[in-house]
């Protein structure tokens, strides 16, 4: 995979999650975020990924007598995550799909989205998919005071928590704008993303799925939002095409060390 932080520097630009909720480009320099103690560690995969090296340290002789299946055929590993939801008609339609093929994501959720969709939260929770907290209005966290950015995030954390049992620790800031004192003021773990699919702003199944198929790597995270018909048909042709090149699909939570 990539460097999930120094490839988040490079869509920045893009960092906004929707154009609909939106004001336009985060004006944050990508500098401040990608500091100390910024997210979960994707770099436990990578380590995964790399573990073979030992291997190569062995005699040519001993190599030679492993004629067996070639190297390569590691599985890969990827992390589906959809923002801004849940959506009324698209997620249970997303959550149909991903029973069907057996994939867990994971959600992260606004809490001014939830009332009325509380049945689609406990549904979440129950088929296994991870849920995370995207605050309660789509904001620009930095924007607004601490104690407030607290309370957003402490009452959208609360409402799952009501519902589901668990209070999520996980939370992906809008647009991505975040900062230290944020996180040490809420104590969550903060997840932003390797790919981003533009789902919002392409609305296209075609143009997201060829995007993310060519860009995921390994160990990698992959912004969407279940919001839009055309990211809820994407997403699933993503996971059946990388399901068929033998990719694994985790929650954010499972891609960190083990
Ligand atoms: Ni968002």
């Amino acid at each position: 995979m990539r460097g999930w932080k120094s490839s988040f520097c490079a869509g920045v630009a893009t960092a906004f999650c929707l154009a609909a909720f939106g004001t336009g480009a985060v004006g944050w320099s990508a500098g401040d975020r990608i500091g100390a103690g910024a997210g979960i560690e994707v770099g436990a995969a990578m380590a995964k990924s790399t573990g073979t090296r030992g291997d190569r340290q062995e005699s040519m002789e001993a190599q030679e007598q492993q004629k067996g299946p070639k190297a390569g055929t590691e599985i890969k590993t990827v992390a589906l995550t959809f923002d801004d939801g849940p959506h009324e008609e698209w997620t249970p339609a997303l959550l149909d799909g991903l029973k069907e093929r057996g994939v867990k994501v994971t959600f992260f959720l606004m809490g001014q989205n939830i009332p009325g969709k509380e049945a689609i939260v406990e549904r979440m929770a129950e088929e296994g998919h991870l849920i995370g907290n995207h605050s309660y209005q789509h904001i620009q966290l930095t924007r607004a005071g601490t104690e407030e950015v607290c309370q957003a995030i402490e009452r959208t954390g609360e409402m799952i928590r009501g519902l589901t049992g668990v209070k999520p620790q996980y939370v992906r800031p809008p647009y991505g704008d975040w900062n230290e004192e944020l996180e040490c003021q809420t104590g969550l773990t903060t997840v932003l993303w390797d790919v981003d699919s533009l789902d919002w702003k392409y609305r296209d199944q075609s143009r997201v799925v060829e995007k993310v198929c060519r860009e995921v790597a390994d160990g990698d995270i992959i912004l969407m939002h279940d919001i839009f018909q055309t990211s809820k048909d994407a997403a699933l042709d993503i996971v059946d095409r990388l399901q068929a090149d033998g990719w694994q699909f985790v929650t954010v939570d499972e891609l960190q060390v083990d």
